[in-house]
């Protein structure tokens, strides 16, 4: 691509990264900080070169299309790219990148921050307390589950996931099973003395926690439904840093109401930023705003990872984190 390219970024970033876009690349930044709507988008791939996109922008076919496609590059800020529709924007000659790798130790502790509070029930303590609604220290208030012993049931043995199951494993001493496509190698295994569930079912079995870290593919759609809360021990608590629709979400409801699993810890929801108020009224959930990488060490690095990115991609060369 021939430079100078018009660049627009489409949310707020961190003052570095927005200083270093428009000083050094020209780039125009969107100062609304909300997600551009379709027509918004679809104006934005037909006025410039490189969009600096990111979740929430909902990519569609249908707006990739809606008109003349003058963008070439869709340098995705976030490792997940599930708002974008790939093949459309491969059709379209659309190169599209991520930022992986960056945000991992940062999402990692977030899970852990969730597996710990679901377990030692967080939320219902903090609401009693916050409620006027404590009476004292008493043997039986409260009582949760402790991690260590533990079985931890990763789904998702990529970077995230192997990064919860060393801090499970080697920090809280609990027991890793993983799931995933691919097996990993025998060092990724040992490193956390992993066992491999080649069958999802053996997984939920046999886990106390079950943390998602697969990435959002038709694949994965609904992966975690009624019938897979059916296969849980009724002890279980699910945790989802991946992305909401993983989990058939009126599913997880129901199988929360009735006892069907323990409780809950999440930071994503299938219709975010809609989240069900008969979700996050339940005791057994521990929810947050999907803040896995919100650290500012995170979102620089993402920011730096994109303009990497972006500079290569004008350079004419294949960027250092091409999804396709
Ligand atoms: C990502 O990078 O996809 C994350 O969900 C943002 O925290």
């Amino acid at each position: 691509m021939s430079s100078p390219a018009s660049i627009l970024v489409t949310r707020r970033l961190p003052a570095a990264v927005e200083q270093s876009l428009t000083r050094d690349h020209g780039a125009v930044v969107s100062i609304d900080d909300r997600p551009l709507d379709a027509r918004a988008l679809a104006h934005a791939l037909a006025t410039f070169d490189i969009v600096l996109c990111t979740l929430g922008d909902r990519l569609s076919r249908e707006t990739l299309s809606a008109a003349p496609c003058r963008t070439r590059l869709l340098a995705n800020f976030g490792a997940g790219v599930n708002h974008i529709d790939l093949a459309a924007a491969r059709e379209l000659g659309v190169t599209v990148t991520n930022t992986p790798g960056v945000l991992t130790d940062d999402t990692a502790d977030l899970t852990m921050l969730l597996i710990l509070a679901v377990a030692r029930r967080a939320s219902e303590g903090a609401k009693e307390l916050r409620d006027g609604a404590w009476r004292g220290w008493r043997p039986t208030h409260l009582l949760g589950r402790r991690l260590g012993g533990a079985t931890l049931g990763v789904v998702g043995f990529g970077r995230i996931g192997q990064a919860v199951a060393r801090r499970a494993h080697l920090g809280f001493g609990m027991r890793i099973l993983y799931h995933s496509r691919t097996r990993a190698t025998e060092g990724e295994e040992r490193a956390v003395d992993a066992r491999y569930c080649p069958q999802l079912g053996e997984l939920l079995e046999s886990s106390d926690v079950v943390s998602l870290h697969c990435p959002a593919t038709p694949e994965t759609y609904h992966l975690i439904g009624a019938h897979e809360f059916e296969c849980m021990p009724a002890h279980t608590y699910l945790i989802n840093t991946a992305r909401g629709d993983v989990v058939d979400e009126q599913a997880l409801i129901d199988a929360l109401s009735s006892g069907r699993i323990a409780g809950a810890g999440l930071d994503v929801f299938e219709h975010e930023p809609a989240v069900p108020a008969s979700l996050l009224s339940l005791p057994n959930v521990f929810a947050l705003p999907h803040l896995g990488s919100a650290t500012i060490e995170s979102r620089v690095a993402m920011g730096e990872c994109a303009i990497r990115n972006i500079e290569a991609f004008k350079a004419g060369l294949v960027p250092p984190n091409r999804v396709m």
